[in-house]
């Protein structure tokens, strides 16, 4: 796992969205993984920046969201179909069939979830997921207790979830208690995985999913099973990990991990 602590926000997100850009000029139909919530805002704002300013080209991207509230139809102002168009998609050159959020007003989710998961396969796997991380250690909707071996599916959410996420609706009742989401197990398949997050209150769960054992009671933790991830945090973030200066050496000193790793 590579660490990558970063000033701020701002460069949190310019870090994450120049991942993203490096993925997709190596490979321009690459299938991408995305995540809603604060914390990519900042990521899109960028990539949209880098495809209007910078000729990044996504129309032979195709994307998958990683959940979606059940209950909320598509258009709804606080679905994450609604988010992505608004945040992203709508601003870029994609095309509109290479898009996939799971459906929150399905009638059969369970059949739902099979075929999302087929899909993924079907285009070849995603090659770069991004997620961001949930105050409980959450990656997706994938609550403390998640198997970590989950597949995409219909999940309860955790109260403290139902908390967070109360700021965008008008009362905290008004958020939907379930949702479809991508399961630990779906996600570990990705060949790349990008995490990013900022702020205090995510520096327990970061501690807790890099530096701490792999539990389903801090589902990114799982992350620690996978080959190639790195993880983008402000200093905030960061601030209760405990080796900090390791992490720090290895990205002042790339061109020595470079020589040595090849990486
Ligand atoms: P946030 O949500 O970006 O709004 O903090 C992250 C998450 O719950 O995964």
């Amino acid at each position: 796992m590579e660490v990558i602590i970063t000033k701020n926000y701002d460069e949190m997100s310019k870090k994450a969205a120049q991942i993203i850009a490096n993925q997709i000029q190596k490979k321009p139909d690459t299938v991408l993984g995305l995540a809603t919530g604060s914390t990519p805002l900042g990521t899109y704002q960028e990539l949209i920046r880098l495809n209007r300013e910078e000729g990044l080209d996504f129309s032979k991207v195709t994307t998958f969201n990683l959940d979606e509230y059940l209950g909320l139809s598509p258009l709804h102002k606080e679905s994450y179909n609604y988010f992505m168009w608004e945040n992203l998609f709508k601003h870029i050159n994609i095309n509109p069939e290479n898009v996939y959020i799971p459906k929150g007003d399905v009638q059969d989710a369970e059949e739902f979830c099979r075929c999302y998961e087929e899909k993924i396969k079907e285009v070849g796997g995603i090659d770069l997921q991004l997620l961001g991380i949930g105050s409980d250690g959450h990656i997706a909707f994938n609550e403390p207790g998640s198997s970590l071996m989950s597949r995409t599916r219909v999940k309860t959410l955790d109260e403290q979830t139902i908390k967070d996420n109360a700021r965008f609706f008008t009362k905290e009742e008004e958020v939907p208690r379930f949702a479809i989401t991508m399961g630990v197990g779906t996600i570990l398949e990705a060949k790349k995985i990008l995490l990013i997050a900022n702020g205090e209150k995510k520096a327990d769960a970061c501690a807790q999913f890099i530096e701490g054992p792999v539990t389903s009671q801090i589902t990114a933790s799982a992350l620690q099973l996978h080959q190639h991830v790195t993880v983008v945090l402000d200093e905030g973030a960061a601030s209760k990990l405990k080796r900090i200066k390791y992490y720090n050496w290895i990205r002042n000193n790339k061109h020595l991990v470079q020589k040595y790793l090849g990486r």
